[in-house]
């Protein structure tokens, strides 16, 4: 996978337009976390450093394409200048007069901050008139928003055809640790599945058995395949209609030698909840009143066997229902593992989608990870297998110097 990074372009003094995903979340317009601005900020330094004027392009939430203030990126600002330590001008659209008299009036280093390009039709149209409305403003396109990169959108797919492009150093920086995971990995890999249902994830796990040794399901869609295989599993979250698609998972998996591994005793409740009684059972004697809702001993030092073996790991998904303690410790143990391997240098590991990040947090494990993503959907569309558009656009991004 070859792409252009900000070194291959030449943006000293340049208006440099760059796509950030600053679709953050919020409480009440207070940034609940702040993860995909901090990881900003090394693109910002190093476009300041090189004097370019940055001008940002970026969506909030989904307004359909009409102007809403409650998906106003204004609030941001302030959250922006704290942490990039840099004045952050706003223009309040991203395409008016205005917004062009700002960008000529920009000094070397500045940085406008544009608003929501999602308030234009033309954006997720991807429409060519739009995308030219957007070219114009500026003289390089650097795209720094992995997690948008599955949008074939005006601001994250387009404007690479109409500019010299490069991918920013967030953007470089997630490209290459999945490269890694899965693409070119070190062998044996193991993949950790979580989550409630196989139904979301029916090409990530097809795609999966294809590329990886061992696929390590937790959560009810583990549930789903224990029953597939015939095990009572009582009232346990599962989707009985996908047993089918189970067996053709496991079928696949089978062809491919890849070795499907599923809990060998689940933490069982009557009723979940907060302070509920619990037990740990083995699959042969599982209540039949009872659901699973996390891993047990057996199967933690089950996965934890496995995990030593491997040389790289890839983590989508909670093993149980981590957000309610106790039942936040098989997570908690394999994120111990995972990060106690890989600051042992034995171990890449890469983990990304959804709740993925939250359960990590919970397990205190983030920074001794190789790599988190910052993405949701798209770390979900690149599991599939699929071409990201936002990332193809780069590959082929006009070569021509700015
Ligand atoms: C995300 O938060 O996953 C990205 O910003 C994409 O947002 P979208 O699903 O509204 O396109």
């Amino acid at each position: 996978m070859t792409f252009k990074t900000i070194d291959d372009l030449n943006v000293n003094g340049k208006v440099v337009l760059l796509r950030a995903d600053l679709n953050v979340p919020q409480t009440d317009g207070m940034v609940t976390d702040t993860t995909r601005i901090d990881r900003l900020r090394p693109t910002i330094d190093k476009l300041k450093k090189e004097k370019a004027k940055i001008v940002i392009l970026s969506h909030f939430g989904r307004p359909n394409g009409e102007k809403n203030t409650d998906y106003s990126l204004s609030f941001i600002i302030p959250v922006l200048e704290k942490i990039w330590e840099t004045p952050v001008l706003f223009a309040d659209d991203c395409i008016d007069d205005t917004a062009k008299m700002m960008i000529a009036r920009m000094g070397e280093s500045d940085v406008l901050l544009l608003e929501n390009v999602r308030f234009h039709a033309g954006e997720e149209a991807n429409d060519p008139a739009f995308t030219k409305q957007l070219a114009v403003l500026g003289d390089v396109f650097v795209n720094d928003a992995f997690s948008a990169a599955h949008r074939a959108h005006a601001s994250t797919e387009g404007l690479a055809h109409h500019l010299p492009s490069a991918a920013g150093l967030m953007m470089e920086a997630e490209l290459n640790a999945l490269q890694n995971a899965l693409e070119a990995p070190q062998k044996p890999v193991a993949a950790l599945v979580g989550g409630s249902k196989i139904s979301t994830k029916l090409s990530v796990l097809n795609n999966l058995v294809q590329k990886v040794d061992y696929l390590v399901l937790g959560g009810g869609m583990a549930n789903t395949f224990l029953l597939a295989q015939g095990h009572n599993i009582g009232k346990s979250l599962c989707e009985s209609d996908m047993l089918d698609e189970a067996n053709r998972i496991a079928q696949t998996a089978k062809d491919n030698n890849c070795e499907i591994v599923l809990p060998i005793d689940c933490v069982v409740v009557e009723d979940l909840g907060a302070g509920v009684p619990y037990q740990t059972v083995t699959l042969d004697h599982f209540p039949d009143t009872m659901s699973a809702i996390d891993i047990g001993e057996q199967s933690i030092a089950h996965i934890e066997g496995i995990l030593d073996q491997c040389k790289t790991v890839l983590w989508n998904g909670p093993m149980g229902v981590f957000e309610i303690k106790p039942f936040d410790r098989g997570t908690n143990a394999i994120a111990e593992k995972v990060a106690a391997l890989t600051q042992r240098g034995r171990l890449v590991s890469v983990a990304g989608g959804g709740d993925t990040v939250s359960a990590l947090e919970n397990a205190k494990v983030i920074k001794d990870m190789t790599y988190v993503s910052t993405a949701g959907g798209a770390f979900l569309e690149w599991l599939e297998g699929k071409t990201l558009p936002g990332v193809a656009a780069l590959m082929t991004a006009q070569s021509k110097a700015a």
